[in-house]
């Protein structure tokens, strides 16, 4: 009789065990509470914006469901997109922001009443713009500025109050050096700030032509100019320090901060290929997607072998994973990009639902990962309470496992829909064409929003204890 498989052995855990965090070294119960407060606020968003995403995925295969005004798909959609950007994506950045900073210059937040402030003016925004979008009050039919511009101006002054705040630490820095996350998070304010004021004032987009250029940019910009170097600043802040040692090379940070700023901020025209715009634009647009691939190249690298030779650091920790997989995203799904602006494929993908599945490979696979591998490598350090580490483990699974399966459905779905078009089909073929990967998106998506539970639980054990004096005075009484 053979032995037992030395792969199937019973007493082989399925998982790699989890190291426990070190105990509080944060005394600060102030800057605490206020990353908690933020981190809670965005949480909330989260549920919401994707309990929305969720509902529109079954409309999908179940049109019928209701016949109410205010839940219609072409309400609701727009506050799905707002809600995940402006309340969940940007409120956990700007949380995970408002601790780098002052860690990396090495000194206290410059403001906390304009913390809170901006907290506010925030929430009020996606509160408000969410209310008016469902009761049919939009700025009109242009993706992610459907804000009537009052909220868009409350999330405005937010991020300007936030500019400040976070700028006003780096000046006082007590190092000489701004650590490269503070470029890169300094450079997203600034960009944001200029792009929702380019994007909202009328004069110069009075044709469908100019509205159209001007969509193009601040679409692309919004998503390549916010929420990329803010997320990758953060990176460059909780990959060394998750893995204890320095990042593979400052000069690959550099590099790939710069290009970004080049190259970036010219591909946004590449969202309307063959559109009646001028061709020199979108040529040059499709010249610098191609060149994007410097930047991804620089900056993936960058982390990757800042990972060499630490996959058991990976494997016991419940944060970096996340990382891991945001990293590898980051790369994977913005290369396809590339290939989704060549003149040759853009037609076969651009209208489908390929492009909805680049949407979340991105700002989900990438942008989302990546932030919360940001705080579950901080909140436990701040506040000393870890979550389940089983739970985490579900929530990383499910999160990955249900984007891939949303994302992949599309993917294929999305290109027999535009070969379908191309043949000249009806377009209903198209549209039974695609049930069945519209039915897997919404299992996928599901998946997605059970992860999306668990991560809310899991923040909430995490929470700051209320009783402040069992908080140490002192890292070296927690410590001790
Ligand atoms: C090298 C980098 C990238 C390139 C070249 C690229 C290229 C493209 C192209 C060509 C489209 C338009 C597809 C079409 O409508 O035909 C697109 C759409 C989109 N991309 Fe990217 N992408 C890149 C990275 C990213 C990243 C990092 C994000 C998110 C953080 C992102 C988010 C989106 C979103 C949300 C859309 C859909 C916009 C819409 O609603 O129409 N992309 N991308
Ligand atoms: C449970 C998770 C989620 C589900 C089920 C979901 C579902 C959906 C659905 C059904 C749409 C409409 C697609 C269409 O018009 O054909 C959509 C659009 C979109 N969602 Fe989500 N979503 C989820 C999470 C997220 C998150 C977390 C983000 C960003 C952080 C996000 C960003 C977007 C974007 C950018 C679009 C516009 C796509 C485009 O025009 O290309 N979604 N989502």
């Amino acid at each position: 009789m053979p032995g037992p498989s030395p792969i199937l052995s019973v007493g082989r855990p399925l998982a790699a065990g989890k190291a426990r965090v070190e105990a509080v070294a944060e005394t600060d119960v102030e800057w605490t509470r206020l990353i908690f407060a933020y981190l809670a606020c965005a949480t909330v968003w989260l549920i919401v914006g994707t309990l929305i995403g969720s509902y529109l995925s079954v409309k999908f295969v179940a049109p019928d469901i209701d016949h109410v005004s205010w839940l219609s798909f072409g309400r609701l959609r727009p506050v799905h997109t707002n809600t995940v950007f402006w309340g969940w994506t940007s409120l956990a950045m700007i949380a995970l922001a408002l601790y780098v900073v002052p860690k990396t210059s090495q000194r206290r937040l410059y403001s906390f009443p304009i913390a809170w402030t901006s907290l506010v003016l925030m929430n009020l925004a996606v509160i408000v713009g969410g209310a008016l979008l469902m009761i049919g009050i939009n700025n009109g039919g242009q993706e992610y500025r459907e804000y009537v511009w009052p909220a868009m101006g409350l999330f405005a002054a937010g991020t300007v109050l936030t500019a400040y705040n976070l700028i006003r630490t780096i000046a006082d820095r007590g190092i000489e050096e701004i650590y490269i996350s503070n470029w890169y998070i300094v450079a997203g304010f600034l960009w944001t700030i200029a792009l929702v004021t380019i994007a909202y004032v009328p004069f110069y987009q009075g044709n469908a032509i100019s509205e159209t250029v001007i969509q193009g940019y601040y679409m692309h910009n919004a998503v390549g100019m916010w929420f990329t170097p803010v997320v990758l600043g953060l990176t460059y802040y909780f990959l060394p320090k998750l893995l204890n040692k320095p990042i593979y090379s400052y000069s690959l940070g550099v590099l790939a901060f710069w290009t970004q700023m080049v190259f970036y901020t010219m591909i946004g025209a590449h969202h309307f290929v063959f559109a009646p715009t001028p061709w020199w634009l979108q040529t040059v647009a499709i010249i610098f997607s191609v060149g994007m691939l410097v930047t991804l190249a620089a900056g993936t690298g960058n982390f990757l072998l800042t990972m060499k030779g630490s996959g058991r650091t990976i494997a016991r920790s419940y944060s970096l994973p996340f990382i891991l997989a945001g990293v590898i995203s980051y790369f994977l799904w913005s290369a396809q990009g590339t290939l989704e602006a060549l003149r040759s494929l853009n037609p076969v993908w651009h209208f489908t639902n390929y492009t909805v599945a680049h949407s979340h490979q991105t700002m989900y696979g990438f942008v989302v990962f990546l932030v919360w591998g940001g705080i579950y490598g901080l909140l436990p350090r701040m506040t000393g309470r870890e979550p389940s580490h089983l739970l985490a483990g579900i929530h990383f699974w499910f999160a990955l496992i249900g984007y891939l399966i949303y994302t992949t459905a599309l993917m294929i779905g999305g290109t027999l829909q535009g070969l379908s078009w191309i043949r000249g089909q009806a377009f209903i073929a198209s549209v039974t064409l695609l049930v069945p990967y519209w039915l897997w998106r919404a299992v996928g998506g599901g998946m997605m929003f059970l992860s999306h539970l668990i991560f809310a639980y899991n923040l909430w054990r995490m929470r700051a204890s209320r009783d402040e004096a069992a908080l140490a005075a002192r890292p070296s009484e927690a410590l001790a």
